[in-house]
C-alpha cells in the first residue's frame, strides 16, 4: 500500500494582545473541519495553530496589563489553547513564537536571506501602524489613517530591508503557474493587481522597541513581527532542518487559512521570503470574510465582541460549529444574528437532521426488536436513495478540495431532505401491519443512509454525529470514509442497537 497523502493545514497565529473571540474561533473551526475531513478520508494530516507573541502591539498590551511581556503572553496564549478544548479543535501542534524552536527557525531564515543577498541595511522613514503591525506609504493613507482605519505614526530609524522590489516578476510568474494559489478568485485578483502595481523594499527590522527576536549579529535590531510570525508555518515542522521526516512530509503546506485582512502578508511577502530563501511556497492561501454582530462591526470599543464561550454555552457546540460554517459561504463576510442561529438550530438541525434520525431509530427500536433490520429485495426508490448516499462522498470531497465548506454542508443536507421525503413516501409506519418485510427493507435503507449522513457530518458536528453513530452501533474502527458505499461497511442486519436519543434538541426561547 502506498503511503497516505499528506495534508498540512494552518491557522494564522493569533496576537495575544486580546482574548479569543468569534473571529479567531471561526478561522480555527474551518481548519478543524478540513483537518477532520482529510483524516477521515485517509490522509496523513497535520493541523497547526498557535500564538503570535512578539511586536509592539503585544508589548504595549503587556505594559497596559502591568505585566512583563513574557508573563503576559504566557497567560493570554493559554486562553487560545483553552479555546481548542472548548470547541473540540483537533490541532496536532500549537506553536508560540516565544518558543526556542521558533526563534531558531526565524534566525536561520534571516541568515539564509542575508547569505543569498536579499537583505541590506538602510534607514526607514515612513508610516507605521502598531495596530496592524504594518508599514504604509503616504499615498495609501486615508484622512491621515491606515486604509484599515488604524492610527499611524511616523517612524525614522535604521532598518534592514528585504529586497521585495526584486520579486515582482518572479511572484507574477509564480501566480501564473499556480492559478489556485489564492482563493476565492476575487481575492487573487486583488493580490495580482497589487503586485503588478510595483513593490517597494520592505523594512524587516525595528530598533525602537525590544520585544522581538534579535537580528543575528546585530542585536540592536529586532526582526519585523510579520517576518517572525509567518515563519511559524515552517518552524513548527523543524525548519531549518529541511531533511527531517516532518518537514519532507508536510512542506509545502497544502493550505493556509486566513482572514481577508492579512492576505497581503500571506500571498505576497510570504512566498517572496520563501522563494528568496530557496524554500517552496505553500500550495494555497484561502482568505475568508469577516463577521459582524447583528449588522455592526465587532470591536472592543463598541462592546459587542462575541466570546466563543458564550456562544457554546448558549447554543451548544455542534450548533455553533454548524451555524458558523453553514450560514455564510466560506470566503464571504457574514453577520451573526441570534434569529438566524435559532432558525438553523430548529430547521436544519432539529427538524431536518435530528427528526430523521429520531423517527427512523425509534421505529427500529419499536418494530425491529432494537436490531438492524434484515432488508429484502430493493425497490427502485430504495436503490435511488442509496445511490444518492453513495454519491455523497465524492461530491463533498470536491467541495472540500476548494474549501467550499458551506457547499459540503448543503450537499449533506440535500441527502437529509431526500431521506425525509423517502420516509414520507414509503410510510414505514403504515407497512408495519400490511407488509412487515417491506417495512424492514425501508428501515434498513434509511438506517444505512443515516450512517452515511452521520459519517460525512463528523467533521462539522463531531459530537452529535458520533452520538448518532453510537446509536447505529457503528464500531470505532469503521468510522472513516473507506467504510462508506456498498463496498464499505454497510450496517449488518441483526446488530443490537442502543435505545435512541435525540441528538439535536430544539431551541426554546426563554
Ligand atoms: N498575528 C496575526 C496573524 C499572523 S499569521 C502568520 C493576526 N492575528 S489576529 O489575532 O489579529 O487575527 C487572526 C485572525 O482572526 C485573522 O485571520 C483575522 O482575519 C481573524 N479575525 C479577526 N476578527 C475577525 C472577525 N470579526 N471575523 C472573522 N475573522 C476575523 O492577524
Amino acid at each position: 500500500m502506498s503511503a497516505p497523502e499528506a495534508f498540512y493545514v494552518t491557522t494564522p497565529i493569533y496576537y495575544v494582545n486580546d482574548s479569543p473571540h468569534i473571529g479567531h474561533a471561526y478561522t480555527t473551526l474551518a481548519c478543524d473541519a478540513l483537518a477532520r475531513f482529510m483524516r477521515l478520508d485517509g490522509r496523513r494530516v497535520r493541523f497547526l495553530t498557535g500564538t503570535d507573541e512578539h511586536g509592539q502591539k503585544v508589548e504595549k498590551a503587556a505594559r497596559e496589563a502591568g505585566l512583563d511581556p513574557q508573563r503576559f503572553t504566557d497567560q493570554v496564549s493559554q486562553r487560545f489553547r483553552e479555546l481548542l478544548a472548548l470547541m473540540d479543535f483537533s490541532a496536532d501542534d500549537f506553536i508560540r513564537t516565544t518558543e526556542a524552536r521558533h526563534k531558531r527557525a526565524v534566525q536561520a531564515l534571516w541568515r539564509r536571506l542575508v547569505e543569498r543577498g536579499h537583505i541590506y541595511l538602510g534607514k526607514y522613514a515612513g508610516w507605521y501602524s502598531v495596530r496592524d503591525e504594518s508599514y504604509y506609504t503616504e499615498s495609501e493613507l486615508v484622512d491621515g489613517r491606515a486604509p484599515t482605519g488604524a492610527p499611524v505614526e511616523w517612524v525614522e530609524e535604521p532598518s534592514y530591508f528585504f529586497r521585495l522590489s526584486a520579486w515582482q516578476q518572479p511572484l507574477l510568474e509564480f501566480y501564473a503557474r499556480h492559478p489556485d494559489f489564492v482563493l476565492p478568485p476575487s481575492r487573487f485578483n486583488e493580490v495580482v493587481s497589487f503586485v503588478r502595481g510595483g513593490l517597494t523594499d520592505l523594512s524587516v527590522s525595528r530598533t525602537t522597541f525590544r520585544w522581538g527576536i534579535p537580528v543575528p549579529d546585530d542585536p540592536e535590531h529586532v526582526i519585523y513581527v510579520w517576518l517572525d510570525a509567518l515563519t511559524n508555518y515552517i518552524s513548527a515542522l523543524g525548519y531549518p532542518d529541511t531533511e527531517s521526516e516532518l518537514f519532507r512530509t508536510f512542506w509545502p503546506a497544502d493550505l493556509h487559512v486566513i482572514g481577508k485582512d492579512i492576505l497581503r502578508f500571506h500571498a505576497v511577502y510570504w512566498p517572496a521570503f520563501l522563494l528568496a530563501a530557496g524554500v517552496e511556497p505553500p500550495r494555497r492561501v484561502f482568505a475568508h470574510g469577516w463577521w459582524t454582530n447583528e449588522g455592526q462591526k465587532i470591536s472592543k470599543s463598541l462592546g459587542n465582541v462575541i466570546d466563543p464561550h458564550a456562544l457554546v454555552g448558549t447554543y451548544g457546540l455542534d450548533q455553533t460549529r454548524y451555524f458558523l460554517l453553514r450560514e455564510v459561504p466560506f470566503g464571504q463576510d457574514g453577520d451573526f444574528r441570534h434569529e438566524a442561529m435559532v432558525r438553523r438550530i430548529n430547521h436544519d438541525l432539529a427538524n431536518d437532521y435530528g427528526n430523521l434520525a429520531q423517527r427512523v431509530l425509534s421505529m427500529i427500536a419499536r418494530n425491529c426488536e432494537g436490531r438492524v433490520p434484515q432488508p429484502g429485495p430493493l425497490a427502485a426508490a430504495d436503490e435511488a436513495l442509496l445511490a444518492r448516499a453513495h454519491a455523497l462522498l465524492p461530491a463533498v470531497r470536491d467541495a472540500m478540495a476548494e474549501q467550499a465548506l458551506h457547499r459540503a454542508l448543503e450537499l449533506i443536507w440535500e441527502l437529509v431532505g431526500e431521506a425525509n421525503r423517502y420516509v414520507d413516501a414509503q410510510a414505514p409506519w403504515a407497512l408495519r401491519k400490511s407488509d412487515p418485510g417491506r417495512m424492514r427493507t425501508v428501515l434498513w435503507v434509511l438506517a444505512e443512509t443515516i450512517r452515511h449522513i452521520a459519517l460525512l457530518s463528523l467533521p462539522f458536528v463531531p459530537g452529535a454525529a458520533s452520538r448518532l453513530l453510537d446509536q447505529l452501533a457503528v464500531a470505532q474502527e469503521d468510522r472513516h470514509f473507506a467504510a462508506l458505499g456498498p463496498a464499505g461497511r454497510p450496517l449488518a442486519p441483526g446488530t443490537a442497537l442502543p435505545a435512541p436519543r435525540g441528538v439535536f434538541p430544539r431551541w426554546q426561547e426563554a
